[in-house]
This record gives C-alpha cells, sequence and structure tokens, in this order.
C-alpha cells in the first residue's frame, strides 16, 4: 500500500529520500514520485509509473538540489497506476505539493465543487481532490496552509497519512494523519517522516507517533509542533525503536521470502522468549494476566482478523474451544464491521494482524470497543494502530516481515495463540495442570522441528519443478489442518498466481471433486493423528480419480507414502500444534513453484503489504 517518505534536515534529500522508498518498496506499489525545494525554492516534483528505479532514471538529468523534499509510493486506488496519477500532486497554481496514502470517500462531492469553481483537475485520483481544496482555503481565506490543511481536513470524509510542501518554503514540511500509519523520525537538526520506520531507522531510533487527526509542523531547526485538526496542541512521547538495520536485509537469501520461512524457529524462540519457562514449568503472558478477571469470565471469544491473519485465527478457534472450552467464532474483520454483529461486554475480541495497520481491522476492533467488548490485540508492528487502540494484547516478535506473503509473522500468531490458550486454560483450570506441562514442553521442541522440516528444503524444491506449470491446484486438511490447507493454497495464488484452493479434506466429495483429473494436483496433510483414517479415504478418492497427491505425512507414515504419489514429511508433534510445522512445507512448495515461474516473490504483483484502506 501507498509508501510515504520525507526529509527536511543538511542532507541532500534525494538519495535519503530515494532510498527510503527502497525501503518501502516490500508494500507494494505500482508508482512513484518525489517533489523537491531547491535552493531558490521552486517546487519541483518528478513521477512516474512503475518501481522506484524507474524514477531514478526519470530524475537522472532533473534539478535534485534540495535539503527538503517528500516522496511517494503510489498503490492505485483511484485511477489507474500511471505518470498523472502518480504522486505528489500539485495544486492549481503549482504552489503546494501533496502526497497521500489512504482514501479521501467524499472526492467526488469535492470535486465538483472545486471544478465549478475553475479548478482544473489532472488527476483521477482522490489525493488531487485534497491539495486543490487545501490552496481554494487558503485562497479564500487568507490564512497559511497549516490552518488551510486545518480546514481542508475537517471537510474530508476518509482516511489519510499526507505531507505538505509550499513553494518558496524550504523551511517547512507538514503532515498530517486520520487512520493511516505516519511516523516522524527526530535526528539531530534533521526530521525524516515515513509511513513506517523503516526507512527511518538507519539515521535515528527515536520517533514519534502521531495519533489520528493530529498535523505536525515539522520545521528546519525546530523541535516539530503537533496540534490537532480542531487546533488543540498535543504533546507526543518520544520513543526509542529497537528495530536494527539488519533486520530490513536480506542477509545472503536471494529474497525476504526465503530468508524469513528459514527464520522461524528464531523467530519463534523469540517469540516465546520470557513467556514460555520449560525449566520453571511456566507460562506468563501478562496481557492477559494483567486481565485475569475479564478472561475468566468470558463467555464468548471473538476473532477478527483478514488474509494470512484470520487463517490463524481459524486454528485460534481450533485451539482455545479445546483447550479452554470458550466458544469461539472467528470473522473477516471486513464483513463484521458491516454485519451489525450482537457484541456483548462481556465478549473477548482478538484482533489478529501482523501490519498492524489493516484498516478493516481497526475499523472492527473500535466497532467492538463502542458495543463495551474488550480487545486484546495481537500484532508484529510495535508502536502500530491496532496494539495502540486495543485494551491489552502481545506483540509476535518475529521482526519486520518485509515478504509481501506473510509466513514468519503466521507462525508467530500461532504461537502467541497457543501460549495465550495455555494461560487462560491454566487460569481457568480446565485442563489438568500435568496436560498443560506436556503441551507446554511439546511447544518448546516446534522450533528444533521446524529446523528439520527446513533441511528438506532442497527435496521441495526439486519437487516443485514437477508442478511449476500446473494451471490449478487443491489442498485439503482435516481438523487443524483444514486452515493450513486454506493457507497453503493463499500462499501460492498470491506468489505464483497459480489457481489455488482450499478445503476441508471431507467437503470435497460436496463438490471440488468434479475438478479432479490427472493433471489436478492436489495437497493433502494427512499426518498421523486424529484424523489420519479419514484423510486416508479422501485421498483414495482422489486416487480413484487419477488425481496426482502431494502429501504431508508423519516420518512414521507407512499407509499414506504407499498411495500417494509424493510426499514431504514432518516430525510428529501433538495434534494442536501440527499448524506450526505443517504450514512449513507448504511455505516453501509456494515459494519454490514462484522462483521456477520468475515471480517477483516478494512483491507480487497486485499485492500490499500493509492495507491500510478498506
Ligand atoms: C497473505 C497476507 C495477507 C495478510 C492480510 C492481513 O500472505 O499477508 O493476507 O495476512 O492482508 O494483514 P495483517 O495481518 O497485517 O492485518
Amino acid at each position: 500500500m501507498c509508501g510515504i517518505v520525507g526529509y527536511i534536515g543538511n542532507q541532500e534529500a534525494y538519495p535519503i529520500l530515494i532510498k527510503g522508498l527502497h525501503r518501502l518498496e516490500y508494500r507494494g506499489y505500482d508508482s512513484a514520485g518525489i517533489a523537491l525545494i531547491n535552493p531558490s525554492g521552486d517546487l519541483n516534483i518528478y513521477k512516474t509509473k512503475g518501481r522506484v528505479s524507474d524514477l531514478e532514471e526519470f530524475c537522472d538529468s532533473k534539478d535534485i538540489s534540495a535539503t527538503i523534499g517528500i516522496a511517494h509510493t503510489r498503490w492505485a486506488t483511484h485511477g489507474e497506476p500511471n505518470n498523472a496519477n502518480a504522486h505528489p500532486h500539485y495544486s492549481e497554481t503549482e504552489n503546494l505539493a501533496l502526497i497521500h496514502n489512504g482514501i479521501i470517500e467524499n472526492y467526488a462531492v469535492l470535486k465538483e465543487q472545486l471544478m465549478q469553481k475553475g479548478y482544473h483537475f489532472l488527476s483521477n485520483t482522490d489525493t488531487e481532490v485534497l491539495i486543490q481544496l487545501i490552496e481554494y482555503i487558503q485562497t479564500l481565506n487568507h490564512v497559511d496552509v497549516c490552518t488551510a490543511l486545518q480546514l481542508a481536513l475537517g471537510q474530508v470524509i476518509g482516511a489519510y497519512a499526507i505531507a505538505v510542501m509550499e513553494k518558496g518554503n524550504p523551511d517547512q514540511i507538514i503532515v498530517a494523519r486520520k487512520s493511516s500509519p505516519l511516523v516522524l523520525g527526530i535526528g539531530e537538526n534533521e526530521f525524516f517522516i515515513a509511513s513506517d520506520a523503516s526507512p527511518i531507522i538507519e539515521y535515528t531510533n527515536k520517533v514519534i507517533y502521531l495519533e489520528d487527526e493530529e498535523i505536525a509542523i515539522v520545521k528546519r531547526h525546530e523541535q516539530p509542533r503537533i496540534v490537532t485538526i480542531g487546533n488543540v496542541e498535543k504533546t507526543r512521547e518520544i520513543i526509542q525503536l529497537e528495530l536494527s538495520l539488519s533486520q530490513l536485509e536480506k542477509g545472503g537469501f536471494p529474497h525476504f521470502m526465503l530468508k524469513e520461512i528459514f527464520e522461524q524457529p528464531h523467530t519463534l524462540r523469540d517469540c516465546m522468549r520470557g513467556r514460555v519457562d520449560v525449566t520453571c514449568n511456566n507460562i506468563v503472558l501478562s496481557g492477559i494476566l494483567d486481565h485475569r478477571e475479564r478472561f475468566l469470565q468470558a463467555k464468548r471469544i471473538i476473532i477478527l482478523a483478514c488474509g494470512t491473519s484470520w487463517h490463524a485465527g481459524l486454528i485460534g478457534e481450533y485451539l482455545i474451544e479445546e483447550i479452554c472450552r470458550i466458544p469461539v467464532e472467528v470473522e473477516y474483520s471486513s464483513e463484521f464491521r458491516y454485519r451489525h454483529p450482537v457484541i456483548y461486554p462481556d465478549d473477548i475480541i482478538i484482533a489478529i494482524s501482523q501490519s498492524g495497520e489493516t484498516a478493516d481491522t481497526l475499523a472492527a476492533i473500535e466497532l467492538a470497543k463502542k458495543e463495551g467488548a474488550f480487545v486484546y490485540g495481537i500484532c508484529n508492528v510495535v508502536g502500530s494502530s491496532i496494539p495502540r487502540n486495543t485494551h491489552s494484547g502481545s506483540y509476535t516478535h518475529v521482526g519486520p516481515e518485509l515478504g509481501v506473503a506473510s509466513t514468519k509473522a503466521f507462525t508467530a500468531q500461532l504461537c502467541v495463540l497457543t501460549m495465550m490458550a495455555l494461560c487462560i486454560a491454566r487460569e481457568k483450570k480446565v485442563l489438568p495442570q500435568s496436560r498443560i506441562l506436556e503441551l507446554l514442553h511439546e511447544l518448546n521442541l516446534i522450533p528444533d522441528k521446524i529446523e528439520q522440516i527446513l533441511n528438506a528444503n532442497d527435496s521441495i524444491q526439486k519437487l516443485s519443478n514437477i508442478f511449476t506449470y500446473a494451471h490449478n491446484f487443491i489442498y485439503l486438511g482435516r481438523g487443524y489442518n483444514y486452515p493450513v490447507a486454506l493457507e497453503g493454497a493463499l500462499k501460492l495464488k498470491e506468489i505464483s498466481y497459480i489457481h489455488a484452493e482450499g478445503y476441508p479434506a471431507a467437503e470435497m466429495k460436496h463438490g471440488p471433486i468434479a475438478l479432479i483429473d490427472n493433471e489436478m494436483p492436489v495437497v493433502v496433510i494427512a499426518t498421523d493423528n486424529d484424523m489420519y483414517e479419514k484423510v486416508i479415504s479422501n485421498i483414495q478418492e482422489i486416487k480413484a480419480r487419477n488425481g496426482r497427491v502431494i502429501a504431508i505425512v508423519s516420518e512414521t507414515d507407512t499407509v499414506v507414502k504407499s498411495i500417494a504419489d509424493y510426499v514431504i514429511e514432518v516430525p510428529a508433534t501433538e495434534d494442536c500444534f501440527e499448524p506450526l510445522l505443517t504450514t512449513i512445507p507448504l511455505q516453501l512448495l509456494s515459494y519454490h513453484i514462484a522462483v521456477n515461474k520468475r515471480r517477483d516473490v516478494d512483491m507480487p504483483r497486485n499485492l500490499a503489504k500493509s492495507v491500510t484502506v478498506e
């Protein structure tokens, strides 16, 4: 989704802005642009469809001298990806330039009004409407740009993170946010602006997160001044980030996605550190223990999420219902927020989000809070909007996930859900302590077992060669492995663009079985668990119709190995922890197929890492 970078200080702005745009590439985009104010006060905009490298080429012969600038990567919403729709946008007189992440919902009405007043539009974007509106208000009321911005933002409906610069004023950038992320980096006599901390961290670890409807006036040699749209002065705490630069690099791997798949033993250990203590037979999740009574009294848990995080939520449902005996519902945030859901004050909402910025999940949280429910966030990005807008929660602690397709964040979400289930079960005394300890000890072994699966990478790569040219895939699983089938299919379609569907294996005979023939690869998770015999029958049904079965099996398996066309082994574990293992070969299979097809694995077409519009 759109990325914003800004700089004001003593250094040349252009290289800092371009590097910042590269750091934000992982978010997904289709065009890029930059606005610079040169030492004579000229406000120049350069922008182009395509990659940041295309923008660099375009800027080769341009005036890029400036110590102040704003830059943007656009993920198209209103208007196709082309040069005109790329940001920044000028105002009518070309006195102002604006970059924007978000959506101005009432742009059509505002545009119509501005056109009647003689304003011209060069793009199809909602963003251009906002900068024209700011200039119109500025001219009409003879006010400075900050006041005009405040008045304009009072008129717009929607979400925004914006940065504005003014011709002839090389000492000021104004930024504002509502429902879209924006971070301010505080350096020595220099300031940075970005959608997230990744473009900032190599210069400073001191940041300020703006709250909704806040504006920061960032001036050279002055501390940023923060006011609300209604002009109330605010002070915001400067936060020290723990992010390191090496976490933003590939570390010898060809893609971030492969690096992140291989990081999982380590990230799960980080996720459990200080929480699971097998030497003391203890589990501590402060987010739960600090609100123990709420969890003890909860009659129902509702899990809200999107995409891969929603798949983690489905596994969470199985875990919490089995281990804690609390009823759980799992909903897509985007459906929940608009379907007039019944929410009780003693409901607990668990919102799961890697980025912590997903617009639908944020809106669903607001709705649940209004109804008095207690909201617990499971997020990865520290300081993002969801952790700041929930009553309690747990970070997944996997470091930045830069591959657009979520891998290490997913397994860590499962790990947090498991720790939550164990912690709640102990407090509720619904599971014998001996069983809790058994599960705790097994959970602690999961990272080692993942390491073992990763050793099969080469053979999974070989297997991927056989299926690179398939047009469709079906993924099947039962019980805990049904959501894993959904996740396996999502991973494949996201990065290889092969059509894939996941189903509960028993559902196959209610429709999808019609698709099975000798060209249809069917990935079946057939590990030795409570559902083993049932899954074997499902595999027989596929083989009877000449389907090609790739089975994920337990090391000790003999039966499935004798029927399936190809097998990938995983070590044995408790049924409820199987998704932590069975997911890994599916991540690797998708990765290798996508690489074979020469896809842009880390930045698949049309996708955004952080979905900040609904
Ligand atoms: C898939 C993927 C997406 C995200 C979804 C929610 O690989 O990454 O489906 O899971 O967009 O994002 P978060 O978790 O940031 O709320």
